[in-house]
């Protein structure tokens, strides 16, 4: 898997790292959401140079001109619910791509709450053979959720090409990746990678729950 950390050099994104992260700025929910839109725009843009070119001619007013344009038949694959921003990103910049869903959510698997289980529950996804997936999902913390997706929608096909982008990674979670995809044309595109998880696998320095400061505080009555 070849990793691109886009932070390592200094652009505008990193403006837009530094305010999704500011916990002031976080109370601004569509601020938030717009920033991982940015985000997502420039990740897409990153991802293009690894499709198919092929040149096509083009009438403009006063003569014809070749460009090179994309060829791939590209789904973008998100995980609900965090991903649906960064996931609209990608659909701005790749508009004819199909989509692809899946819902999988977080829970603790002890008391202590150190142990984190993955489920997947709901997925709708179009055929997959011979596509360039662009799977989305803006938290890389362990990893495990962009593998069971993965995995997920790898049930309905076998895509001929795999990007993975997220916002934040932990070193963790692409160590992990790597591990589950050793093929070098894989692509993992970060906003920034940092050091280390805490306890309860929150990402450290991070932004905390992308969800919750997307949409809202999840709540469940007793
Ligand atoms: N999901 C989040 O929203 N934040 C993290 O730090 C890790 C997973």
């Amino acid at each position: 898997m070849k990793v691109i950390n886009l932070s390592a050099k200094n652009t505008i994104l990193n403006k837009y790292l530094a305010e999704i992260r500011d916990v002031d700025l976080q109370k601004e929910r569509m601020r938030f959401r717009q920033n991982i839109i940015r985000i997502g725009h420039v990740e897409a843009y990153e991802a293009s140079r690894y499709l198919d070119y092929a040149e096509k001619e083009v009438q403009t007013p006063l003569d014809k001109c070749s460009v090179a344009v994309p060829q791939n038949d590209i789904v973008v694959g998100t995980v609900f619910r965090a991903g649906l921003p960064l996931h609209q990103a990608f659909l701005d910049v790749f508009d004819e791509a199909d989509n692809a869903f899946v819902s999988a959510y977080r829970y603790y698997l002890d008391k202590e709450c150190t142990k984190v289980g993955v489920k997947i529950e709901y997925m709708a996804t179009p055929i997959l053979d011979g596509k360039t997936l662009i799977l989305v999902d803006p938290m890389l913390a362990t990893g495990e959720s962009m593998e069971l997706a993965y995995k997920a929608f790898l049930t309905n096909g076998t895509p001929k090409q795999i990007i993975m982008a997220c916002v934040i990674a932990s070193k963790q979670g692409v160590e992990h990746l790597r591990k589950c995809f050793p093929d070098e044309n894989v692509i993992l595109i970060c906003g920034a990678i940092d050091p280390v998880l805490n306890e309860r696998k929150y990402i450290v320095p991070g932004l905390g729950d992308a969800g919750d400061l997307m949409y809202g505080a999840k709540e469940t009555k007793e």
